[in-house]
């Protein structure tokens, strides 16, 4: 089938590039850009590790299409941290011991973002429900929770 332009911007660059209509947004950004940050678990939008931001919401990028973002502004792990300075969240995973085997942190990071960053005033239920969104399978959810508890805290002020 044949390819369609699309130009997007990805963390913060323009992007051009051809993704054939039911190329998933997952495997354009590993394949055709190299961001292999973000993960591809289940491919069919149930365990989120493949969670991107798409204009500000989070979204299973293994479930849209590439053409779906052509316009769109695209935030993936790779945009987290601020060059060297790894972003708060990220920090936090570290201090509580949320990351394991490491194959769900980049959906969870990106969940937590979007939790986060869209409801500052988020509460610890809502963040655990939010949370059941992506799956880990080394089930070590206490300290992924306690960071993500934490970087609200922050967020806050408090
Ligand atoms: S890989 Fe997208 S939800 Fe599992
Ligand atoms: S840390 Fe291993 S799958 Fe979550």
């Amino acid at each position: 089938m044949d390819e369609q332009s699309i130009s997007l911007t990805v963390n913060g660059t323009e992007q051009n590039g051809e993704a054939e209509p039911r190329m998933s947004l997952a495997d354009f950004l590993r394949e055709r850009l190299g961001l292999t940050g973000t993960h591809i678990g289940c491919e069919h939008g149930v365990c989120g590790v493949c969670t991107v931001i798409c204009d500000g919401m989070a979204v299973r990028s293994c479930l849209m299409f590439a053409v779906q973002a052509d316009k769109k502004e695209i935030r993936t792990i790779e945009g987290l941290a601020d060059g060297d300075t790894m972003h708060p969240l990220q920090t936090l995973f570290s201090e509580q011991r949320a990351l394991q085997c490491g194959f769900c942190t980049p959906g969870m990071l990106m969940t937590a973002v979007d939790l986060v960053d869209n409801n500052p005033s988020i509460t610890p239920p809502e963040i655990k429900a939010g949370m059941s969104a992506v799956l880990c399978r080394c089930t070590g959810y206490e300290g992924i929770l306690k960071a993500v508890e934490a970087y609200a805290k922050q967020i806050k002020g408090v």
